[in-house]
C-alpha cells in the first residue's frame, strides 16, 4: 500500500468523512469490507442467512458433569449442510468453571486435531476448579439440539450468551459460526479490535473483521494491524466480557434482531476451534481485570518511558537527528527520547546501518551524549530481512544458516518486498529463531561495540509485504516501487530461486489461499499484501492459521532478546501488531493515522480500545499524525491530547512537513504546558502502569468505567479519565476554540487552578479554550500525588518533592496510591515505596511501605468551605499554609520525608 501513500493520504478523507474526492481504487478497497461486497477469489461460496440456519447442529451426549465442569460428545443432528466445506461429525464440549467469575467452555474436534492457538504463545491460565453453585455465572444448555447460554445468578438474573436452534451451530473444516441472540436491543459493546470505530461499536450491520494487515491511514470499518477477538458487553445491571481464543481469520457481525428485538453477536470462524471465556464482571474494571487473568498482565514499564519521545521516517542522517534534540533542548521543551527510523540501516535493510550517513563511531558518541544528558535513544527494527544472498550480509547469511526463514513449500525461502526491496522473514516458530533473534541483537546492539539502544520499535509485523498476491516476481516489484531508493539498478541474481507462491489444493484438502468463506478483510485476499497463507510454518503450523500471531511472536522474541542484552531490564519494546497477550511484554502504537481532526479525535478511542480493554496501557497515536501536513492548530491541540495517552510520541511520514513541537512557537507552548502537567502526574500514572501490572485494572478508563449507571456516558469516547482521577476533555472541532464536554454528577476540580467544579449529569460549554490549554479536571474521591513542578527528563524529575492533592468526593472523602521503584529493574533490589493514602473527616492519612529519599513539600486540600484554624503534621502544627476562599483551597507547605507514614490534619 506504501505505494499508494500520497493517494490515501488525500483519501483517508474517505475514512472519516466523505467519499467524494476518491479513486476508483480506494472506494474498491472500503467496499470490500461491506456485506454486499465479494472479494474476487477463488472457490468463495456466497451463503444466505437461511442456508446457514437449515445447518443441522448438533446433538450432546455423554453428559459427565463434576460440581466445577462439563464434558459432553456433540454429533452432527441431522444430514450434513457442508456450506463452506464438510461439516464436522462429531466434536467435543468442555466446561469448566475456572473461578467464581471465569466459565471456559471448549467446543473442539473430537480428535483434538485441530489447530489451536499454541500455549508458547498464549500459555492459557490455570483453573482453580470452582463449584458451579459458587460462580457468578452459570452455564445452561440443552442437548438435542445442543445449545447453551451463560446467564447471570445472584441478585440480577439476566442472560449474557445464548445460543438457539434457530441459528444452530456449524462446525466446518473451514467455517465455524457460533451466533448469540440474547443481547439487549441497541447493545453496548465495546472491544473486538483493532479498529478505529467508535470505541461502543456500532451494532447493527456491523463487521468486524480481524485479519492483521498493514493499514496505512487506519480507515474505520476495515481490519487493521492487531487482532483482540474480547468484548465487553455493558448494561446498568452489570458488565461482561466474551473472549474467543482463536486466532484465525473472522467476521464477527452485529447485529439488531427484528423478531426478537434483542442484538446478536455472531462469529464466523475460518478454523481453529471455539475456545470460549466468559467473565462476569459485573463491574467493568472487573471484566479488564478477569480478562488479564487469562492474557496475562500488562509488563511493567520502565519509568523513563513514560517521557516524550520524538521520532520522524526522513532524518536524513545523525546530524539532522542530533541537530532536532538540540532544538527540543533550545526550545526549553523537555525530550526524553529520541528515535530513529529506516534511515539509519544501509539500503534500509534491517539489523545494518549506513556507514556515510549515520557512521558507526559517530553514533555510539552521539548515544553516549544522549545518555550522559540522562536521555534516551530507540531504533526501528523490521522483521523482513534483506534478500542478499553471498553478499556478506550477517542478518541474512546468519538466519540462512539457522534455517529461520520462512520457507515455501519447494523448501525455498517466500520472497515479498517491503522497505529494501526483496526481503525474506524470520519463521518465528522455528526453534533457531529465538538464537537468531537474540544474536542479531546481541551483535548489533552490543552496548560496547554497537548500538546501544534503550528500546526496540518494530514495525511491518503484520507481515507487511508491499507485493500483491501473487507475488510472482518479486525482484520486478522491487524495481517497479524503486526499492530501495536509489533505485536498484542491478538486476536480481542469475540465482534467484522459483518463487512458488500458489500451491496446488487437493481436491478434500482445506484451501489456505481462498477458504470458501472469505472474511471481508480490505485486502483482496488473504495472502495479499502479507505472506502467502499456504506457508507451512516449522512444526506445521501453517500461516492460515498463525498469520494474526506474526507480530506477537516477532515482540515475545525481541522483548527476549533485549534481555538477553542487558538482564534485570524491563525491556522496551514497541510493535505494531498484535494480538491478545502481547501486552504482557511489549506496548503499542496505533500505526499509520493521518494529520487531520478526524483521526485526531479517533485516537482517543484508539487507545481506549488497547488501555482499556486489551490489556496493552502502553499505547499511543503518532502525535500530529503520521501521514500528510499537519497544520499549527492541529499539532497544538494534538500535543496536549497526546500528553495524557501512555506513550507519548511525536511521529512523522516521510516528505511531510516537519512537526516537532519547536517548529511552532504556539505549537511549543501548548507542548510545554501540557508536558508540564503530564510529568508532574508521572509518578500518579506509573503508579496506574504498576496497579495494572499486578491485577490489570485499565490505565485509561472510558467515562461509563467510574459512571456505570449513568447512561449518557455508554458512548463517550472523546473524553477519558488518565489513570482512575484525572479527566481529560479535549477541543475535538475543527480549529475550535471552545467545546462542550459532560460532567457526570460529581465532584471535579480544576487540575490547574483547583477550583471546584460542581458536575450536574449534563453537558456543559467551555468557550475560549485556546489552542495552548486542555480542559483536565481531578475527580472528586482522589489523593493525587503530584511533583513539585515539572523538568527536563524523567532522572531530574524523579529528584524532585511532592506536592499532594486531597480532592474529596460527595461524601467528603479521598483516597489514592503511590509507587515509586527504581524504574527500570525487573526485581527490585532495593526497597520500594508503596504508599496509600486516604482522606476523611479533614485528616490525611499516609500509610504502607517507605522507602523514598524524596519529601512531601507541599499538601493542597481541595474543596475546602473555611478556612482552617489550625493544620497539623503527625499532631504537630504547622505555621506555613493558606487559604483561598475563592477556590476554597487549603495549601500547606510542610516538610514530611517518604520514609514514614504520616497524618496531616486540618482543624
Ligand atoms: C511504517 C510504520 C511507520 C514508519 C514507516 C517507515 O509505515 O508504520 O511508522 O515510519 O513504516 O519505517
Amino acid at each position: 500500500m506504501r505505494n499508494l501513500a500520497i493517494v490515501a493520504v488525500a483519501l483517508n478523507a474517505l475514512s472519516f468523512v466523505s467519499a467524494t474526492t476518491l479513486a476508483r481504487a480506494d472506494i474498491d478497497l472500503v467496499l470490500a469490507n461491506r456485506e454486499d461486497a465479494s472479494p474476487p477469489s477463488e472457490g468463495v461460496v456466497n451463503a444466505t442467512q437461511a442456508q446457514l440456519n437449515s445447518c443441522p447442529g448438533y446433538r450432546a451426549s455423554n453428559v459427565q458433569t463434576t460440581p466445577y465442569s462439563l464434558t459432553a460428545d456433540l454429533t452432527l443432528a441431522g444430514t450434513p449442510c457442508n456450506v463452506y466445506g464438510p461439516d464436522l461429525t462429531s466434536l467435543s464440549l468442555q466446561v469448566t468453571y475456572e473461578t467464581a467469575s471465569r466459565i471456559h467452555v471448549k467446543i473442539a474436534d473430537s480428535a483434538g486435531k485441530r489447530y489451536q492457538v499454541p500455549q508458547d504463545v498464549l500459555p492459557r491460565p490455570p483453573s482453580s476448579n470452582v463449584d458451579a453453585k459458587q460462580a457468578a455465572i452459570r452455564f445452561n444448555y440443552t442437548t438435542n439440539p445442543f445449545t447453551f447460554s451463560i446467564i447471570r445468578v445472584g441478585k440480577v438474573s439476566e442472560v449474557l450468551f445464548s445460543t438457539s436452534k434457530t441459528n444452530p451451530l456449524i462446525f466446518e473444516e473451514q467455517y465455524l459460526r457460533l451466533k448469540t441472540t440474547s443481547l439487549p436491543p441497541n447493545a453496548n459493546i465495546y472491544g473486538l479490535g483493532e479498529h478505529s470505530n467508535t470505541f461502543r461499536l456500532p451494532n447493527n450491520n456491523f463487521i468486524r473483521t480481524l485479519w492483521s494487515r498493514d493499514a496505512y491511514s487506519v480507515p474505520p470499518n476495515t481490519n487493521l494491524y492487531g487482532n483482540h477477538p474480547i468484548y465487553f458487553e455493558h448494561r446498568t445491571t452489570g458488565t461482561h466480557g466474551v473472549f474467543l481464543l482463536n486466532s484465525n481469520g473472522m467476521d464477527i457481525k452485529i447485529n439488531q434482531e427484528t423478531s426478537s428485538k434483542t442484538t446478536s453477536v455472531e462469529y464466523n470462524v475460518i478454523g481453529g476451534i471455539l475456545d470460549l471465556y466468559f467473565l462476569a464482571g459485573p463491574s467493568p474494571a472487573q471484566v479488564a481485570t478477569q480478562y488479564a487473568q487469562i492474557v496475562g498482565t500488562p509488563a511493567e514499564v520502565q519509568y523513563w518511558a513514560l517521557g516524550l519521545h520524538q521520532c520522524r521516517y526522513g532524518y536524513t542522517d545523525y546530524v539532522n537527528v542530533m541537530q532536532v534534540v538540540a532544538n527540543y533542548s533550545r526550545a526549553g521543551i523537555p525530550l526524553e527520547t529520541m528515535w530513529t527510523d529506516i534511515d539509519y540501516m544501509y539500503k534500509r535493510r534491517t539489523f545494518s546501518i549506513d556507514p556515510q550517513y549515520f557512521p558507526l563511531d559517530r553514533m555510539r558518541a552521539f548515544i553516549s551524549a544522549l545518555h550522559a544528558a540522562g536521555q534516551h535513544y530507540v531504533m526501528m527494527v523490521d522483521p523482513a530481512v534483506a534478500y542478499q544472498p553471498n553478499q556478506n550480509y550477517p542478518a541474512y547469511d546468519q538466519g540462512v544458516a539457522d534455517n529461520a526463514f520462512l520457507r515455501v513449500a519447494n523448501g525455498s525461502s517466500f520472497l515479498g518486498v517491503v522497505w529494501p526491496g526483496v526481503v525474506v522473514y524470520p519463521d518465528w516458530f522455528h526453534p533457531n529463531a529465538s538464537n537468531y533473534w537474540t544474536g542479531q541483537f546481541t551483535q548489533f546492539f552490543n552496548p560496547n561495540t554497537g548500538l546501544d539502544i534503550d528500546g526496540s520499535w518494530i514495525d511491518m509485523n503484520e507481515p507487511a509485504n508491499f507485493c500483491s498476491y501473487p507475488c510472482t516476481d518479486p525482484f520486478g516489484q522491487a524495481i517497479l516501487q524503486g526499492l530501495p531508493p536509489p533505485r536498484k539498478t542491478s538486476p536480481p541474481p542469475p540465482n534467484a530461486p522459483i518463487v512458488i507462491t500458489k500451491r496446488a489444493q487437493t481436491a478434500s484438502g482445506p484451501n489456505l489461499l481462498f477458504p470458501p468463506y472469505a472474511i471481508h478483510t480490505a485486502t483482496q485476499s488473504l495472502s495479499d499484501h502479507t505472506a502467502n497463507t499456504d506457508i507451512v510454518h516449522y512444526g506445521g503450523v501453517t500461516e492460515y492459521d498463525a498469520h494474526n500471531l506474526f507480530g506477537t511472536m516477532m515482540s515475545v522474541k525481541t522483548h527476549d532478546a533485549l534481555l538477553a542484552r542487558k538482564p534485570g531490564v524491563r525491556p522496551m519494546v514497541i510493535t505494531r501488531s498484535t494480538f491478545a497477550g502481547a501486552g504482557s511484554k511489549v506496548g503499542k502504537w496505533l500505526g499509520d493515522n493521518v494529520s487531520d481532526w478526524p483521526h485526531y479525535v479517533n485516537s482517543i478511542a484508539g487507545m481506549l480500545g488497547f488501555a482499556t480493554i486489551y490489556q496493552i496501557p502502553m499505547v499511543g497515536a503518532d502525535i500530529c499524525g503520521f501521514g500528510g501536513n499537519v497544520s499549527q492548530n492541529l499539532c497544538a491541540r494534538w500535543a496536549m491530547l497526546g500528553a495524557f495517552g501512555p506513550f507519548y510520541r511525536n511521529h512523522n511520514e516521510l516528505g511531510s512537513v516537519s512537526q516537532e513541537f519547536y517548529r511552532w512557537p504556539m505549537v511549543a507552548t501548548a507542548a510545554k504546558n501540557a508536558i508540564s502537567m503530564r510529568y508532574r502526574l508521572l509518578d500518579y500514572i506509573y503508579t496506574a502502569f504498576h496497579q495494572a501490572h499486578l491485577d490489570g485494572s485499565p490505565v485509561l478508563n472510558p467515562l461509563f468505567f467510574k459512571y456505570p449507571q449513568d447512561q449518557n456516558t455508554f458512548g463517550i469516547d472523546t473524553q477519558f479519565f488518565y489513570g482512575d482521577s484525572i479527566l481529560v476533555s479535549p477541543v475535538t472541532g475543527e480549529n475550535a476554540v471552545s467545546v462542550t464536554i459532560y460532567l457526570p454528577k460529581d465532584n471535579f476540580y480544576d487540575f490547574l487552578t483547583y477550583a471546584p467544579i460542581q458536575g450536574t449529569g449534563s453537558m456543559v460549554h467551555l468557550s475560549n479554550v485556546p489552542f495552548t490549554s486542555i480542559p483536565v479536571y481531578i475527580r472528586g474521591g482522589a489523593v493525587i500525588p503530584l511533583r513539585q513542578s515539572s523538568a527536563n527528563t524523567t532522572a531530574q524529575l524523579r529528584q524532585l518533592d511532592f506536592e499532594i492533592v486531597v480532592a474529596p468526593g460527595v461524601d467528603g472523602s479521598a483516597s489514592g496510591s503511590l509507587y515509586i521503584d527504581d524504574g527500570v529493574s525487573i526485581t527490585q533490589t532495593q526497597p520500594t515505596t508503596w504508599v496509600s493514602f486516604s482522606y476523611k473527616s479533614g485528616t490525611l492519612t499516609a500509610s504502607g511501605t517507605f522507602a523514598s529519599t524524596n519529601k512531601v513539600a507541599t499538601v493542597s486540600f481541595l474543596g475546602v468551605s473555611r478556612a482552617p484554624k489550625t493544620v497539623q503534621v503527625n499532631g504537630q502544627r504547622v505555621s506555613s499554609y493558606s487559604y483561598d476562599s475563592g477556590k476554597k483551597v487549603v495549601k500547606a507547605l510542610v516538610s514530611i520525608p517518604l520514609s514514614a507514614g504520616f497524618t496531616v490534619r486540618l482543624g
